[in-house]
């Protein structure tokens, strides 16, 4: 089956509404309706703040680029200081969230079962979720890469029916390719990226799982996409500092088409 390719920007803590608005503004300045609309999915997901300013400019320029958020609070409302709930990025038109990015786990011990709630909470509420995933390098050398990341996929994916799995998306990010310059070969990245569809078909039985877009992130760049594109697990790159410029953003947008 035909995957639809996606490229989505993890902006992580970069841009005020300021520079949200100029690089959304810029991005959106290069969109072509006959093949970004058509061919591809887009998301960019900047910090919460810049996100109804972000959805603001291209909903006035008529842009099927998609809204996500980074992350989101389990709850619909309630005494949890300082976090955001579903409802609140659902009003604001957000369709996707990231979730259990590897910043999240590392820095902010988000665990396993909390990505669970995330992703349930998100695809009760009709939200589609990008499900990150992601070895160390101590786990890569260990040799137990696939076996990790497959339990961190079961793990999210628990409880969780076809039909709302279908609303998600897995990242693959080894975490030691992330912001070093340092990507996975695309043999690498193929190898996890059709383990982590095969768990998805012991899940859901193939059909469900090749349709299902599995993503891989990690210095993805202008130089690096055409190989990773090409093997037949990647449907696509969750990006995270070539996200940051237009120009490198839409090299990658294009090297989808
Ligand atoms: P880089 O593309 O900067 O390595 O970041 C990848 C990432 O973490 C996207 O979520």
């Amino acid at each position: 089956m035909a995957r639809k390719p996606m490229m989505a920007g993890n902006w992580k803590m970069n841009n005020t509404i300021a520079e949200a608005v100029v690089l959304t503004q810029e991005i959106s300045n290069q969109y072509d309706k006959e093949t970004w609309g058509e061919d591809v999915d887009i998301v960019i997901c900047p910090p919460y703040v810049d996100l109804k300013p972000a959805k603001t400019v291209l909903d006035f320029d008529r842009t099927k680029i998609a809204v996500g958020a980074q992350n989101v609070y389990w709850e619909p409302s309630g005494a949890f200081t300082g976090e955001i709930s579903v409802p609140m990025l659902k009003e604001i038109g957000c369709a996707y969230c990231i979730v259990g990015h590897s910043e999240r786990r590392e820095l902010f011990g988000e665990t396993n079962e909390d990505v669970n709630r995330k992703v349930k909470a998100l695809v009760e509420a009709g939200l589609y979720a990008i499900v990150c995933v992601g070895e160390s390098l101590a786990v890569r050398d260990e040799g137990t890469t696939e076996e990790f990341v497959c339990a961190q996929v079961r793990a999210a994916f628990a409880g969780v029916d076809a039909a709302d799995a279908q609303r998600c998306v897995v990242a693959y990010e080894p975490i030691w390719a992330i912001g070093t310059g340092r990507t996975a070969t695309p043999e690498q990245a193929e190898a996890v990226c059709a383990a982590i569809r095969a768990t998805l078909a012991d899940l859901y039985g193939a059909e469900v799982a090749e349709g299902m877009r599995v993503l891989y992130g990690g210095s993805m760049n202008p130089g690096n996409v055409e190989g990773l594109l090409a093997q037949p697990n990647i449907d696509g790159g969750l990006i995270g500092g070539a996200s940051l410029k237009c120009e490198s953003f839409v090299q990658l947008i294009e090297a989808c088409l």
